[in-house]
């Protein structure tokens, strides 16, 4: 993960960084720092915590320079073990990881080096300052040669002045050529402004800016042109519009979000290929695991077409099987999850047919894919996902109705026209959760159980809650609880069953019951009013009935509130909880 800029104009450098490193910190935000390079020497400051930390960076003079925001691998987060590195005539940023970095360790120690740091980043200036011979561009080229793993690299030489190399190999790096201004960036909305044209490198690439403009090299050296991409300024305007938070604004957004998924037109594109599709895999990570999950059971249900989910890590070292005639489907939000990329190329490779879902048009996964589906959910800030798994949820659920068409399967088409509507209910009865947060915080951990679909609801509720408010919490399959979890489950222990389908809601609540036996609180979230008031349950928000296979993008949207108002209670900011990112593009 971690965030990489890179300036070189008649601005002065340090405030330009600062403000891209802002629009970046959803990469990772446990440290952060500014190089600049003035008068044959660097002016450099590095913080841990947070990019507004480095205020006092902003004063720097120098009109080159280069910046990052961290998300730790090697190394704690602490200032030392924050970026840029220098070392000798060189000053780095990296995003990734260099997997070899012990061995090149070694060997710089064996060579009399000595190291300030932690982290594996340090060891490219080294090796930078051992290859160099009057050629950045060269030195770069036999550094990267040297380096195992996955690096975006932005660098600075004292003997070059004005001059910022850029790497990259696994890891995004986009450069903006401006008026009289070059930029460098791990993402789009860190350099982009009117009048900036954005340029993207691919695998292995390499650029240089310099004050006459930027080149690119492929990685034999040889110069590579490019194009252009297109890019939307309006999306790249993070503002929290009079909430509290992103994820507050982003839930409420939802209902919105929901309706876009009317008007996927590439989903008739699609319509062809599927007709010949006779299993589905579907490889994603976190919540996009879940939206699998979910698309899992309407998959199956309405199309009879076998479909397999599989963590997207486990996935791509599993040595998998992919018969002829398979969908494989990458589900991710950001399209930039090293693992669900690594899965989704090692799926296409094996045959299958690489369908993305994601919500960034240009991204990594796109470029691999053979088709994609947008889910239009709109720029997703807080690193908690929420609107951009309804997003995904309604995509998956009309691509299930098309592929079961596509295979000549009677379904009621239509039932997911209401769904916008129905969310807009759901999100107003969800506001009964923040009753709930007292129980929650006085408690050691929580529990969230469903049978079904209602299990998929279950299991992210749970990740949300966890992740956000940071209270150990499991999501469970109703009837597994009794196999060795129930142990856990006490006086002070919180439990949210989600019961949407009256096909199971009597199986589901036996294990309701065994909790409330133990004296667990129980809550639920419901769409059948028979349980609402039960006595066994401390309160309920009751949903609007919709069919119980798409019901998990109505059922989560209390859990999702849930989480929010319980994190903000312990204090935690919801919007960048500890030790996580947004962008996880790293393994
Ligand atoms: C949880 C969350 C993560 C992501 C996961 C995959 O709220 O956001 O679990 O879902 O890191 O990210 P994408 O969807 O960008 O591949």
């Amino acid at each position: 993960m971690c965030g990489i800029v890179g300036y070189l104009g008649n601005r002065n450098a340090a405030p330009v960084l600062f403000e891209g490193l802002k629009k970046l910190e959803y990469r990772g935000y446990d440290s952060a720092g500014i190089a600049v390079m003035e008068r044959g020497a660097f002016s450099v400051v590095r913080r841990a915590g947070r990019v507004s930390e480095l205020g006092g960076a902003v004063s720097l003079g120098g009109k080159c320079g280069i910046g990052h925001t961290r998300w730790a691998t090697h190394g704690a987060p602490v200032e030392r073990n924050a970026h840029p590195h220098c070392y000798k005539r060189f000053a780095v940023v990296h995003n990734g990881i260099i997997e070899n970095e012990h061995l090149l360790r070694e060997e710089c120690r064996a060579r009399g080096e000595a190291f300030s740091s932690d982290t594996d980043s340090e060891v490219i200036a080294h090796l930078l300052e051992q290859d160099y011979e009057g050629d950045l561009l060269g030195a770069l080229r036999k550094t990267a040669s040297r380096l195992v793993g996955s690096y975006a690299v932005a660098v600075l030489c004292l003997d070059e002045p004005d001059v910022i190399a850029l790497a990259r190999r696994a890891s995004p790096l986009v450069v903006g050529v401006g008026e009289g201004e070059l930029f460098a960036a791990s993402d789009v909305p860190a350099i982009a402004a009117a009048g900036v044209r954005v340029y993207a490198l691919e695998e292995g690439e390499f650029a240089l800016l310099r004050r006459e403009g930027a080149s690119f090299y492929a990685a034999d050296g040889s110069p590579v042109r490019k194009e252009p991409v297109a890019y939307d300024l309006e999306d790249d305007v993070p503002e929290k519009k009079g909430y509290r938070h992103f994820m507050e604004k982003e839930m409420a957004e939802i209902p919105l979000v929901l309706s876009r998924s009317a008007s996927v037109g590439e989903l008739a594109a699609l319509a062809p290929s599927l007709c010949g599709v006779e299993r589905v895999q579907i490889v994603a990570c976190g919540t996009a695991y879940h939206s699998g999950l979910c698309a899992k059971r309407a998959f199956e249900a309405l199309a009879r077409v076998p479909t397999e989910v599989t963590v997207a890590s486990e996935y791509r070292y599993g040595d998998p099987i992919v018969p002829p005639h398979t969908l494989a489907i990458a589900v991710s939000q950001s399209g930039e999850t090293a693992d669900t990329l690594a899965a989704a190329e090692l799926a296409r490779g094996r045959g299958a047919l690489l369908l993305a879902v994601t919500n960034v048009r240009y991204s990594s996964l796109t470029a691999l894919a053979d088709f994609s589906l947008f889910t239009q959910a709109g720029r997703e800030i807080a690193v908690a996902a929420t609107k951009s798994f309804n997003a995904q949820l309604m995509l998956l659920y009309r691509l299930a109705e098309a592929l079961a068409e596509a295979k000549g399967k009677k379904i009621h088409a239509g039932a997911l026209d209401f769904i916008p509507r129905l969310a807009e209910e759901a999100a107003r009865a969800g506001g009964k959760v923040r009753g709930w947060v007292p129980h929650f915080l006085g408690a050691r951990a929580a529990f969230f159980l469903g049978r079904g679909a209602d299990y998929c609801a279950a299991l992210e509720g749970s990740l949300k809650l966890k992740e956000i408010s940071y209270l150990p919490s499991e999501g469970y399959a109703a009837g597994e609880l009794k196999h060795g979890t129930l142990a856990l489950v006490d006086r002070t222990t919180p439990v949210v069953a989600v019961l949407t389908d009256r096909a199971l809601a009597e199986k589901t609540f036996n294990a309701v019951h065994e909790t409330y036996a133990r004296g667990a609180k129980v809550f639920l979230v419901t769409t059948l009013p028979e349980y609402a008031e039960r006595d066994e349950v401390v309160s309920s928000v009751l949903l609007p009935e919709c069919d119980p296979l798409f019901s998990p993008v109505l059922s989560v949207l209390p859990l999702q509130a849930l989480a929010y108002y319980v994190s903000i209670a312990r204090g935690n900011d919801p919007d960048k909880p500890r030790n996580l990112a947004k962008s996880v593009t790293v393994e």
